[in-house]
């Protein structure tokens, strides 16, 4: 608690000077910490949740929910926690500003590659259980996230790395980068939470125990991951620990 204090009356000052154009006067480190701390819950949580009480990982097997397990551990470790990361690094590191960029750039790319991948499963879990494809909310949503996330990820690579566009092409796009970026990983967060949802209901209408202990190890999970986005959203808003900190936001 104390620490919290301490960092939120240090910022206080010099955040009067520099809110201008942030979107919370409120420094971002308290946040970018709750955060990692809730994306270590997370990572565990899903693995637990897989390994132990789903019977493992596997990418060929005749246990075909194996297969499926791959899924959700992909969706939340790749996409979610590792893109919440990539978002709030313009936050959480000390580094010069192109350092940031590249860190920014190869974490989505390593997000949006394990979340294809993921994706990849739940289709291959589905077609060699003769299950139908893409008749859920969940499953369109899912196309949708998966979709903006890499037009996201290749206009912001063309526009602010290479080749780079021109300086007011730049200035012009930031605020629909940054727009666009936390939309589609809110709408991620949510499909998450979707899936959480479809995966346990299944399990419950096939005798899962309703208030057993994977019961509610899933909902804590899915509530962490809700968490761990709300932080992210939070850091984003907030503002970068040092003055001379390039920071889009
Ligand atoms: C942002 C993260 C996620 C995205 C983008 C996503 C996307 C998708 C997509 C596109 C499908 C359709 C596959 C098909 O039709 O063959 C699917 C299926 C499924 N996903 Fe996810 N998923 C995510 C996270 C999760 C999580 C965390 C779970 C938790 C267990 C989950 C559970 C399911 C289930 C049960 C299915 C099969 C039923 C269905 O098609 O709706 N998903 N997912």
């Amino acid at each position: 608690m104390q620490y919290f204090q301490s960092v939120f009356s240090k910022f206080r000052g010099r955040n009067r000077q520099r809110t201008a154009g942030m979107a919370l006067g409120l420094p971002a480190t308290p946040f970018t910490f709750m955060a990692h701390l809730l994306g270590i819950a997370g990572v565990v949580l899903v693995l637990v949740w897989n390994i132990n009480f789903r019977g493992g990982l596997a990418w060929e097997s005749s246990n075909k929910t194996l297969i499926f397990n791959i899924h959700p551990v992909l969706m939340v470790i790749g996409l979610i926690i590792i893109g919440g990361e990539a978002i709030i690094s313009y936050k959480s590191i000390p580094l010069k500003k192109e350092v940031k960029k590249l860190i920014h750039l190869v974490l989505h790319a390593i997000a949006l590659i394990l979340g294809i991948i993921g994706i990849y499963t739940a289709f291959k879990f589905h077609n060699e259980s003769g299950i139908a494809n893409l008749y859920s909310l969940h499953s369109w949503l899912g196309i949708g996230v998966i979709s903006l996330y890499a037009i996201q990820w290749i206009y912001g690579f063309v526009i602010f790395f290479y080749p780079g566009g021109s300086g007011s092409l730049k200035r012009e796009s930031l605020p629909w980068h940054v727009f666009l970026g936390l939309f589609v990983y809110v709408l991620a967060v949510g499909t998450a939470a979707l899936g959480f949802l479809e995966k346990l209901t299944f399990l419950e209408s096939s005798g899962l125990e309703k208030y057993g202990t994977e019961a509610f190890l899933v909902n804590f999970t899915a509530i962490i991951t809700i968490l761990f986005g709300a932080f992210v959203v939070l850091s984003a808003l907030s503002q970068a620990p040092s003055d001379d900190d390039y920071a889009p936001i």
